[in-house]
């Protein structure tokens, strides 16, 4: 196994990028509650193409052995919406099974940094599924810390409780 080449991404390698976010959606699926659009994946490539030549944006990937092997995206945001300062957004970041516990993930980051950096950027942000442990462990090793956390119940659940509440406190 040769040593990862990370690099910002060019339009030629938006094909073997949506194969990695193939992988990683599968990984997710079994933590998503809403129903993916049908065209997501045209999404994610035309979205993959803008990057390849965004000022905004950028798409990493790191290549091995002559194919990719990992990814991450990044994009200037404000994650307040009290505020107007501007935050990397990344996001889909990934590391194929057979390449990790090597650094490539930190390197990933490592050129969403410098990006952000350029553009005098403070702070990066993220979301990641609670359950994700592997994930969790990573950014918690970077030093990334809960800001936030997004709590749902289906209307369904939530009702039936609310009605053995009512049930229980009847007199
Ligand atoms: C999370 C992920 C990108 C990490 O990539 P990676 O290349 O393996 O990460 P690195 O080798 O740079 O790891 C650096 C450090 O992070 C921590 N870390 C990474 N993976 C870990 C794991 N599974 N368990 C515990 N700690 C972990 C360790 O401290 C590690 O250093 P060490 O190997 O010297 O102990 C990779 O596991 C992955 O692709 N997971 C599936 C996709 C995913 O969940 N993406 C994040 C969505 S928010």
């Amino acid at each position: 196994m040769n040593e990862a080449r990370v690099r910002r991404a060019g339009l030629d390698d938006v094909d073997g990028a949506v194969v990695l976010f193939n992988e990683l959606d599968r990984l997710e699926s079994d933590w998503r509650v809403f129903a993916p659009r049908p065209d997501v994946l045209s999404e994610i490539r035309r979205r993959y193409e803008r990057l390849a030549a965004a000022t905004d944006g950028i798409l990493v990937v790191a290549e091995s052995d002559g194919r990719l092997i990992g990814l991450g995206v990044g994009e200037v945001s404000k994650p307040s919406s009290w505020s107007d300062e501007r935050a990397l957004y990344v996001s889909n970041v990934y590391v194929d099974p057979a390449y990790r516990r090597l650094g490539i993930g930190h390197s990933i980051v490592a050129e969403l940094v410098a990006f952000a950096a350029e553009r005098a950027m403070e702070r990066l942000v993220l979301r990641v599924f609670a359950p994700n442990r592997d994930a969790i462990a990573f950014w918690t090793d970077l030093g990334f810390e809960p800001r936030l956390t997004q709590f749902t119940v289906r209307i369904d659940q939530l009702r039936e409780k609310i009605r053995s509440r009512a049930s229980e406190e009847a007199p």
